[in-house]
């Protein structure tokens, strides 16, 4: 398999945001909506948004990957807006998505929530199982096979009280990310797992980080993964995550909606443009973002990742599919 290119957005943040009645900003969107209003609709700018998607279709990736916070307070409308907006990126065939913290700002029933992004979420459930739509926010994590690309969606997105952005995966998905990890290792495919949230320890942002991010690097360095991409941070950003096969690149990008504005970077997208030889894999990653007169989106740089080839054999799944 030679040339297979994998686009990475995040964060888009869709604006404006539709009307509220009293009762629906009657919790944790009052502090939300306030947020918006005061600093967010001044950065998240749907103009920037839509030069990102036109020039990102232009380089024709055969996969497009969003890893969340489509939306901002968890508003009925903005799910079914941020569907139609989906259709303008692609179709569930090449496109890719999971939830981020704002995509689950309040509790929501799964019908008005992110059913109506189920499709982009079709994917294996168990090792080696059928591909099926999520029926609710227990069906994470899921898996799509592209070629020789697997896609391991998690999703840390549950609710939270007011002004925390915190994350977790949970135990229940932790272990089957395990199995899915270890699955797809036997078969040596390039595995990228999706995560919104950085799969750090939270320091200063602890009210902002993933919770167990200290589990998720645990089941990384046990099952593997050739790459980890993630939102939320809204900055570019190239960590690793240490493991006894070797360190796995750790990619974000800023948010794809965002102007320059304080410590956050201005929308970028990144294109991973994936192939094999005997004994590796290479990856190079060329970074497109919005210019400094914001019409247009550029070439900004690039980097090239080299990534051992790991089969992993004799390795027994729970409940796997031979
Ligand atoms: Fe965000
Ligand atoms: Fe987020």
């Amino acid at each position: 398999m030679t040339g297979f290119t994998l686009a990475h957005f995040s964060d888009p943040h869709l604006g404006p945001l539709p009307a509220a009645s009293w009762q629906d900003l009657a919790n944790k969107r009052a502090s939300g909506l306030f947020s918006w209003t005061r600093n967010r609709v001044k950065i998240h700018k749907p103009a920037v948004l839509k030069l990102l998607v036109e020039d990102l279709k232009a380089q024709s990736p055969d996969h497009i990957t969003v890893t969340g916070d489509l939306v901002n307070i968890s508003l009925p409308a903005e799910f079914k807006a941020a569907a139609r907006w989906l259709e303008t990126v692609g179709t569930p065939d090449n496109v890719t998505i999971i939830p981020g913290n704002h995509d689950a700002y309040v509790a929501m029933p799964w019908a008005d929530s992110l059913a109506c992004w189920a499709p982009y979420m079709l994917g294996s459930r168990a090792p080696g199982g059928p591909e099926t739509l999520p029926q609710n926010g227990a069906d994470f994590p899921f898996v799509r096979r592209v070629g020789s690309i697997a896609l391991v969606g998690t999703s840390t997105a549950v609710p939270m009280p007011p002004f925390i952005a915190a994350g977790r995966l949970g135990a229940e998905q932790l272990c089957r990310l395990r199995d899915q990890l270890r699955y797809l290792g036997r078969d040596g495919l390039f595995r990228v797992v999706l995560i919104h949230h950085p799969p750090f320890g939270g320091g200063a942002y602890k009210r902002k980080s993933l919770l167990d991010a200290q589990d998720f690097q645990e089941v990384l360095a046990d099952a593997g993964a050739e790459l980890v991409l993630h939102g939320h941070t809204h900055v570019s950003g190239l960590a690793r995550i240490q493991t006894p096969q070797g360190p796995i690149p750790v990619i974000s990008v800023p948010s794809a909606s965002a102007v320059a504005a304080g410590h956050k970077d201005p929308s970028r997208y990144h294109l991973y443009r994936i192939s094999r030889s005997a004994d590796s894999w290479r990856v190079e990653v060329d970074i497109r973002g919005l210019n400094t007169t914001q019409d247009a989106f550029v070439p900004q740089g690039s980097m090239a990742l080299t990534i051992p080839l790991i089969v992993s054999k004799n390795v027994s799944v729970a409940g796997a599919a031979a």
